[in-house]
């Protein structure tokens, strides 16, 4: 029987790792948003999924704890870029970062953050040429993905296979890198890193999706984002996919018509949550959301570990899929 850490204990070793991290470093202004939302209360679900992973294969799991924050600093880039792309004012209940220290500091702290998140990996322990290489595509990835993403909110009509598309290279890709690299870092062979890399990506459509759930159908309380943030920056999210997908042709060219032409206000949202609840929205996209959790809990029933390690991984991946917020 091997002595295996719980995911409180990894939460609790996590947060006090990256509570030492000081960024308090000249200029200020470079620096101070590194710190404002490294300290916010995230769900650090991808810096857990790496150590919890990496935990499976090594009992000194501290040794992942650079490689699990490099992670988590990259993540948090892309979210200040995000912000700004997608002209949001709020994240974790906290004023966004370009609104917070202005739109310059936004994009030179998102690109200090990710050029240390780079510096950062490959100072892990079991750190070789593949990681790098590996974790420099995803990265390229998730730009094709927001790049996609912007391009899509000014498109009349796009396909679940695009959006499916869209999702995995913006989201997925980053939650596969973690279980991936984890695998990679603890030395397991390739057949294990390819399983892991399919759990992470599969997780993280489904997370995607129910994000887009949530940005609806979540009070802002809970969620710590605008609600109806996606209607009012006019996206092309899962639930508008599906309204879409049921009006006919002329219904469609005059919503959309009208969803393009400016950013919605409060008013319209309310008006949106009408209309989708009339076409069943929520249940439809539940089903979508039910349709990945089943294809997870396949590819976790192919990936073979022993009973208790298994145990732990699959009560994680039910942890992150059953969040609220
Ligand atoms: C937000 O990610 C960006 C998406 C990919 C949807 P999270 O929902 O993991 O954000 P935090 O880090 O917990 O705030
Ligand atoms: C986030 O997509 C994807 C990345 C940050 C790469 P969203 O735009 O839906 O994320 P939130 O909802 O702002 O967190
Ligand atoms: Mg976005
Ligand atoms: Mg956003
Ligand atoms: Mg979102």
């Amino acid at each position: 029987m091997t002595n295996l850490i719980s995911l409180q204990e990894l939460t609790h070793i996590y947060n006090s790792y990256s509570e030492q991290q000081d960024w308090k470093l000249e200029p200020a202004s470079l620096y101070e948003p590194f710190d404002y939302i490294m300290g916010q209360k995230g769900k650090k679900i991808r810096p857990l999924s790496l150590l919890l992973v990496y935990s499976l294969f090594n009992e000194n799991y501290q040794k992942a704890l650079p490689a699990a924050y490099a992670i988590d600093m990259f993540h948090n880039f892309t979210l200040i870029h995000d912000d700004l792309m997608d002209q949001s004012s709020v994240r974790r209940g906290q004023p966004t970062v370009p609104l917070r220290f202005g739109e310059n500091v936004a994009i030179l702290s998102g690109d200090a953050m990710l050029l240390e998140s780079l510096k950062l990996i490959m100072t892990s322990s079991g750190y070789n040429q593949e990681v790098i290489s590996f974790f420099i595509k995803t990265a390229i990835e998730v730009c094709q993905g927001q790049s996609l993403d912007m391009g899509f909110e000014k498109k009349e009509s796009i396909s679940l296979k695009e959006y499916l598309e869209m999702i995995r290279l913006k989201t997925s890709v980053l939650l596969g890198a973690c279980f991936k690299i984890a695998t990679q870092l603890a030395q397991q062979n390739l057949d294990l890193q390819d399983k892991m890399y399919e759990l992470g990506c599969n997780l993280g459509i489904a997370f995607q999706i129910q994000d887009d759930y949530l940005d609806l159908y979540s009070s802002e309380m809970s969620f710590g984002k605008k609600k109806g943030g996606d209607l009012i920056q006019r996206k092309k999210s899962i639930l508008l996919l599906l309204a879409i997908e049921s009006f006919s042709k002329d219904e469609k060219k005059q919503f959309i018509k009208e969803y393009h032409q400016k950013r919605s206000d409060e008013q319209q949202v309310m008006k949106y949550l009408k209309i989708f609840e009339a076409l069943n929205i929520k249940q439809r996209t539940t089903e979508l959301f039910t349709y990945y959790q089943n294809s997870i809990n396949c590819t976790l029933n192919e990936i073979e570990l022993p009973s208790d390690k298994k145990l732990l991984l699959s009560e994680f991946v039910s942890l992150i899929l059953q969040r609220n917020h």
